[in-house]
């Protein structure tokens, strides 16, 4: 259960991002897949990350502190086609960067809509992580939009695919930011991982 979440800073540069050596949690995806709401699922509050229903309102590098222990990273969607070619350039540029050379950075959540095909740029960015050895998991998101026997079906399909490249399918979660499905799961999920990193430190 996450107790207390606090806004930290916005940055355009991973120089600048926070300095403390906090586990780190980013979440990424496609403009509109729902970042932003998922945040404010996880942390029962309504407006501490910035939602829209017009693609391409995360812009920056958000940093939230979560228990004082952790950080929740809000990241801008990629592959918006609306922003000017130049201006895509720079956030792919800085999204990159950011995985690249944020060494607290612990998991990433790739978050793909529930109600799609497999899409090329998802699959593109999950081989990304995976060369550059960055451990992810899937959140499917918007599952209030579609019925249960959709939802099997489409991560089903995902299965497939990734497995044709892939030993093994990450760690996936189903979640709803309208019905807050998931939010236990995913909760539990970055709390184990915070427990077991402590554990490791002070051996
Ligand atoms: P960018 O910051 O633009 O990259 O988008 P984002 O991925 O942060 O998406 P955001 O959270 O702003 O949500 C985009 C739209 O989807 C908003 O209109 C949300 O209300 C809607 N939305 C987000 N999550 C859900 C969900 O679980 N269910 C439903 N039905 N709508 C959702
Ligand atoms: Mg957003």
């Amino acid at each position: 259960m996450i107790k207390k979440a606090e806004f930290v800073m916005s940055n355009s540069q991973v120089s600048k991002c926070p300095k403390e050596l906090l586990p780190e949690y980013a979440f990424i995806g496609r403009s509109n897949v729902g970042k932003s709401s998922l945040i404010n699922m996880l942390t029962n509050q309504k407006n501490l990350a910035k939602t829209s229903a017009r693609p391409g309102k995360t812009q920056l590098i958000n940093h939230f502190k979560i228990d004082n222990t952790w950080f929740l990273v809000d990241l801008p969607g990629y592959g918006y086609a609306r922003v000017s070619k130049s201006t895509k350039k720079v956030f792919q540029q800085f999204i990159t960067q950011y995985f690249e050379q944020r060494t607290q950075l612990v998991c990433a959540f790739v978050l793909v809509d529930i109600r799609h095909e497999p899409q090329k740029i998802d699959l593109a960015f999950m081989q990304w992580l995976g060369e550059h050895n960055i451990p992810f998991a899937i959140v499917f998101t918007k599952a209030d939009k579609l019925k249960p026997l959709m939802i099997e079906r489409n991560i089903k399909s995902y299965q497939d695919i990734l497995l044709k490249s892939w030993e093994e399918f990450p760690p996936y979660f189903i979640t709803s930011a309208e019905n807050r499905a998931g939010k236990e799961e995913l909760t539990t999920y970055i709390e184990q991982i915070n427990t077991m990193l402590k554990k490791q430190s002070s051996e």
